[in-house]
């Protein structure tokens, strides 16, 4: 096949990204992926704000793709395309990245491809370990919880997925009850390998429903009760108390995401695929809990299991160069109409 290069980019959240990805032959490469992050921006605020996340977006967008080309060595001339987040994601931010690609578009004639954020977390593990179709694929990020089967570079079955927040959500949250440091996730798991999973014993939900739906936040509230209950107890939180705590908030999230898998798993299986394969991405990806407990899910039923490099686990430009690769070699483009699109299932 013809080799494809593409530059990548990506601001539908809190990281300004671009990179350039080639496929040829022998496979996909990254040839840069720059990325920008705004954690210090938002830390004061306990969230993402939209407002500064787009304007730091415009800010940087061009200085990303600059750095993208410089260090992959190449210049505008010699990508085939240019792809860029359309959606899902803050209106703000995803505009930024649109205009820009736009812009780049209008002013070399190159083709313009617009790309599901979604779809570019899904592909990652083409990306990275030339997994073939059909694979199950677990999306775990801050803002995303759901099970699919990927088909097609467009063509994905949604099994189920959480009913209110998502498992990094429901990290961040948990650390902010209890004092720690954002991003969550990595706080959290962190406090939870000094304590014990069995001395708080929190909820499972949705383990009675026989679908692969999820739900996050009533976990919260069972912390938030917890912890209330231990402070008017003693009159504060141990250390060991909150170790304890983040322990047995980690391993609810492990259990359920285990058990939903084994259901997503049976679904996927029943469709006889070749090689089997789990691939999970997504922020959340990172929890080392996590991936052992989908390990041992998939060695028990026999399933491969894999998981991108965690700097392509998070939101990063590469996944959306390679969606576009995938899209373009399909013969896919778009035009200067191309649409920011804040709400975009897949
Ligand atoms: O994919 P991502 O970078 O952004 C989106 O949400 O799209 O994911 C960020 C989320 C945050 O909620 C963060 O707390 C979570 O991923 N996360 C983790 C870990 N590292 C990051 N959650 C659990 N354990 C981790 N080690
Ligand atoms: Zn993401």
């Amino acid at each position: 096949a013809d080799a494809i290069t593409i530059l990548g980019l990506e601001s539908s959240c809190d990281d300004t990204a671009a990179a350039v990805v080639r496929r040829d032959g022998q496979g996909a490469h990254i040839l840069s992926s720059v990325v920008y992050g705004q954690t210090e921006l938002h830390s004061a605020f306990g969230g993402v704000v939209p407002e500064i996340a787009a304007r730091a977006h415009a800010e940087k967008i061009d200085l990303c793709v600059t750095e993208a080309l410089e260090r992959a060595g190449l210049a505008l001339a010699d990508v085939d395309a240019v792809a860029v987040t359309a959606g899902p994601g803050l209106i703000g931010g995803v505009l930024a990245g649109v205009m820009c690609a736009k812009g780049i578009a209008a002013a070399t004639g190159l083709p313009l491809v617009g790309v599901n954020h979604l779809a570019g977390h899904a592909l990652t593990p083409r990306l990275t370990d030339g997994v073939g179709f059909p694979y199950l694929i677990l999306l775990v990020s801050g803002g995303h919880c759901q099970y699919l089967i990927a088909k097609g570079p467009e063509e994905f079955t949604r099994l189920g997925g959480t009913i209110d927040d998502a498992p990094g959500e429901a990290f961040d949250k948990a650390a902010r009850l209890l004092g720690l440091p954002q991003p969550g996730g990595p706080s959290v798991e962190v406090e939870a390998k000094m304590g014990d999973p069995r001395h708080f014993r929190f909820p499972r939900p949705l383990l009675d429903r026989d679908d692969c739906n999820l739900s996050f936040s009533g976990l919260k509230t069972a912390l938030l009760r917890t912890r209330d209950q231990i402070v008017a107890e003693k009159g504060g939180l141990t250390r060991a108390d909150r170790a304890d705590l983040c322990a047995g908030f980690q391993q609810a999230i492990v259990d359920v995401l285990a058990e939903k898998t084994r259901r997503a798993l049976r679904i996927y299986l029943a469709e006889n695929p070749a090689d089997p394969v789990l691939a999970v991405a997504g922020g959340v990806a990172a929890n080392g809990a996590i991936r052992a407990g989908l390990e041992t899910v998939c060695t028990e039923m026999g399933v491969r299991f894999t998981a991108p490099p965690l700097k392509l686990c998070t939101d990063n430009a590469a996944m959306i160069a390679y969606a576009g690769i995938e899209r373009f070699a399909k013969g896919e483009r778009d035009d200067l109409t191309l649409m920011a699109r804040p709400r975009w299932p897949l």
